[in-house]
């Protein structure tokens, strides 16, 4: 192992798939930091509200994503890791998983101008390698030369199996059917914007999680990882 350059893995696929909770665990095992850039489009879009800037608004999104200061701490609480988020200081970890943060979130995500800005951070992110950075573009454009891809995905009435179940686990009042619709419509938006549309990279491995446990995901891509690196997992 010594010698060899820090590794970086880039999970990308559609909301709801799993990636969060699998990169999370995926980024322990190898010892990698983990990244949520999903996080950095939903911090933008919560400054852009709070100051009343519309979502339509390009030069004002791009100047708020350009300006933000980012940064994560990985954190255990109550035996799962939970990613804590702070932007410009301040911790947002539950205020940017709210479902109209999550709308605006997706239509902020297509501007050129707000990717271009939070790509050029994520790059960054990512430069030194030794990172799990999961998102829709990670391997098509933000880490092109990650040592392992993978696309994760599942159908739409799996992940909104599983957002539903979340959402009522966090106390909060949520209809299946809406949930259905609101995934299928960000999957619609993020598939078919003309920037860095979601879709699955050359050179990645494809993982479909319906009928997979979250165990079963993450030692499959910690094969896929061993098979491409060489490197074993410190964990199991
Ligand atoms: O993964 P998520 O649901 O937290 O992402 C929030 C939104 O940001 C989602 O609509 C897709 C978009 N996004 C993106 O366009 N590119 C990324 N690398 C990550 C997220």
């Amino acid at each position: 192992m010594s010698g060899k350059k820090n590794i970086s893995v880039a999970i990308d696929g559609p909301a709801g798939a799993g990636k969060s909770t699998i990169a999370k665990l995926v980024a322990r095992a190898f010892g990698l930091e983990y990244a949520d850039t999903g996080a950095m489009y939903r911090g933008v879009a919560l400054v852009a509200r709070r100051a009343g800037v519309a979502a339509d608004d390009e030069a004002a999104l791009s100047r708020i994503a350009s300006e933000a200061v980012f940064s994560f701490e990985a954190v255990e609480r109550g035996g799962s890791l939970v990613n804590r988020v702070f932007i410009n200081g301040e911790e947002v970890t539950d205020a940017i998983r709210e479902p109209e943060i999550s709308s605006t979130a997706s239509t902020v995500s297509a501007l050129s101008g707000v990717r271009a800005a939070l790509v050029a951070k994520q790059k960054q992110m990512g430069a030194a390698g030794g990172v799990a950075m999961e998102g829709r573009d990670i391997g098509s454009v933000v880490l092109p030369d990650a040592e392992v891809k993978i696309f994760l995905t599942a159908s739409p009435e799996a992940r909104a199996r599983r957002r539903h179940l979340e959402l009522l686990a966090a106390g909060k009042s949520a209809d299946y059917d809406t949930v259905l619709k609101e995934i299928s419509e960000r999957d619609q938006r993020d598939a078919t914007r003309a920037d860095s549309p979601l879709k699955q990279a050359d050179d990645a491995a494809l993982v479909d999680t319906d009928n997979l446990s979250i165990e079963q995901v993450v030692s499959h891509i910690c094969d896929i990882v061993t098979e491409k690196t060489g490197r074993r997992p410190l964990t199991a």
